[in-house]
């Protein structure tokens, strides 16, 4: 994408989410923005929300935490992460514009992987998943991880989908990060909404 082009798609989605930051499909991974460490003896520590983060004092650079000082490292983001929430939501509920975007977001990967699903362009032979697999049909995503016998290995659904992908439609497997094995994967799963999760099940 150009720069203009990621500029006004950066406007757009700050438009239409309201400050909720949304990217493109194939867009690199955006880092967690920590404060610089004090000194070369303390460092900074990001929780997983990627805002939040403590400061660690009194280590030598690259020391592993002791397990008493890691726990209570861990105890100290928890805790700034239980006040923050209920500062910005007044508990765990998020808001309807988060929860729109979201679910914006989630079906433009879904709907890319029901194009794939459904397209021979995956593979070279002609074949789409859907001839054999109508609406995603006996793909069984809710039985992974599970050993599977054609790969003598525990397989993940990533695992089955690229083995079908080379097999029945002879196309090149997809790299586990590709946006379109991470879109087929959410396409397949999101059939199978609300059925439990069952892993290792034949
Ligand atoms: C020619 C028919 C055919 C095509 C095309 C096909 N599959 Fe399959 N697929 C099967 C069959 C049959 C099985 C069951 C194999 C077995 O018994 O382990 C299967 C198994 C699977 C499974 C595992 C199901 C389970 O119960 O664990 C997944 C996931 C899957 N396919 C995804 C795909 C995807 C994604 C595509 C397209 C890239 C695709 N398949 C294309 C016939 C097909």
């Amino acid at each position: 994408m150009t720069r203009w082009g990621r500029v006004v798609m950066i406007v757009a989605a700050i438009t239409v989410g309201g400050g909720v930051a949304v990217r493109g499909l194939s867009e690199e991974a955006p880092r967690h923005q920590l404060p610089a460490p004090a000194d070369g003896r303390s460092k900074v520590v990001g929780l997983c929300d990627g805002e939040t983060s403590v400061t660690v004092t009194g280590l030598a650079p690259g020391e592993r935490m002791a397990p008493d000082k890691a726990r209570a490292v861990a105890s100290e983001l928890m805790g700034k992460y239980d006040a923050k929430l209920q500062v910005a939501h007044g508990g765990t509920e998020h808001t309807q514009r988060e929860t729109r975007v979201w679910e914006a977001e989630l079906k433009r990967v879904v709907d890319e992987g029901y194009k794939l699903f459904h397209s021979p362009e995956i593979g070279t032979n002609g074949i789409s998943c859907d001839m054999c697999h109508p609406d995603a049909s006996i793909t069984h995503p809710e039985t992974y991880p599970k050993f599977q016998s054609q790969l003598k290995k525990v397989a993940l659904l990533r695992d089955m989908i690229n083995w079908c992908i080379e097999n029945p439609l002879e196309g090149p497997k997809l790299a586990d990060d590709d946006p379109k094995m991470r879109a087929m994967e959410a396409y397949i799963l999101s059939t199978r909404k609300g059925v439990p999760l069952d892993p290792g099940k034949h």
